[in-house]
């Protein structure tokens, strides 16, 4: 028996990272995945290792969301979870003074729309199914300043939408939190240079960077019913990064 045996779970971003990861961990836990990203030959890929079906889904659509929860519940009649996982840095790390609009735009349509549009997507199934349990991936980049004001504006955006999501959605037992990781071994790090990379692990007291396996198992316990008075919560995994 898994903990999320007989769940129905979509997830975006799915094709590599810690989207991927979160795929397999919900697979071994039982439930059937909706493997979505927009890199589709990587993301069918990670779908037929784990027996679960892909779709192409880029985030900022409101068309391809309707297609996907439409699928899902065609396929499999309900939509138990949702882990809104896809994302993008903000790629030149500018300020207020340096960030073009045009990049500023970008990383929000992503990261915030995206993730509005999911919960928009999903609810109105899980309310009719009075249960459901959606997962925000918001970053440490929620819950501070940092040198990358879009990126920034979006994570403290996930922040904020999942309090409401949870708010709105708590009579009809459908449950909303979000996950802020740190630095965690993925391309989005690895793409900030090995400098950056030493800099930023030197300042975890834990000494280290994080696996995407441990942000997915805490994304794996908010899907399951062990967290089912869990709602509104926003859940730290960063080494203890921000406590100073
Ligand atoms: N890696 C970190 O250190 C870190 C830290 C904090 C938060 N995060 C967040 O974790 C989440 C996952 O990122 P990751 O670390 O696995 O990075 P990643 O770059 O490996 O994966 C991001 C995934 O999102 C997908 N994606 C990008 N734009 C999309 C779009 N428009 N529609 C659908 N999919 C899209 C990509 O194709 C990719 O598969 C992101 O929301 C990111 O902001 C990452």
């Amino acid at each position: 028996m898994g903990k999320l045996d007989g769940k129905t779970i979509i997830i975006t971003g799915g094709a590599k990272g810690q989207g991927a990861a979160e795929v397999k961990l919900a697979t071994a836990l039982g439930a059937q995945v909706v493997v979505t990203d927009i890199l589709e030959e990587e993301g069918k890929k990670i779908a037929d290792e784990t027996g679960n079906v892909y779709l192409n889904l880029d985030v900022t659509s409101p068309e391809q969301w309707s297609n996907v929860a439409e699928f899902t519940l065609n396929e499999f009649g309900r939509i138990d979870g949702l882990i809104n996982n896809a994302g993008i840095d903000q790629r030149n790390h500018g300020g207020v003074v340096t960030t073009p609009v045009d990049v500023f735009r970008s990383v929000i349509e992503v990261n915030q729309v995206g993730t509005f549009l999911g919960m928009n997507a999903v609810a109105p199934a899980m309310i009719s199914q009075k249960a459901g349990s959606i997962v925000n991936i918001s970053s440490v980049a929620g819950m501070r300043g940092l040198r990358a004001v879009a990126y920034v504006a979006s994570k403290w955006a996930v922040r904020g939408m999942t309090k409401t999501a949870a708010a709105e959605l708590g009579s009809s037992n459908v449950r909303v939190n979000s996950i802020h990781p740190g630095a965690i071994e993925t391309d989005m790090l690895f793409d900030l240079g090995e400098d950056s990379i030493n800099w930023l692990v030197s300042k975890v007291p834990m000494q280290r960077s994080g696996t995407p396996d441990e942000v997915g198992e805490t994304a794996m316990f908010l899907l399951s019913d062990e967290a089912s008075y869990i709602s509104g919560a926003e859940i730290v995994v960063d080494g203890a990064l921000i406590t100073r």
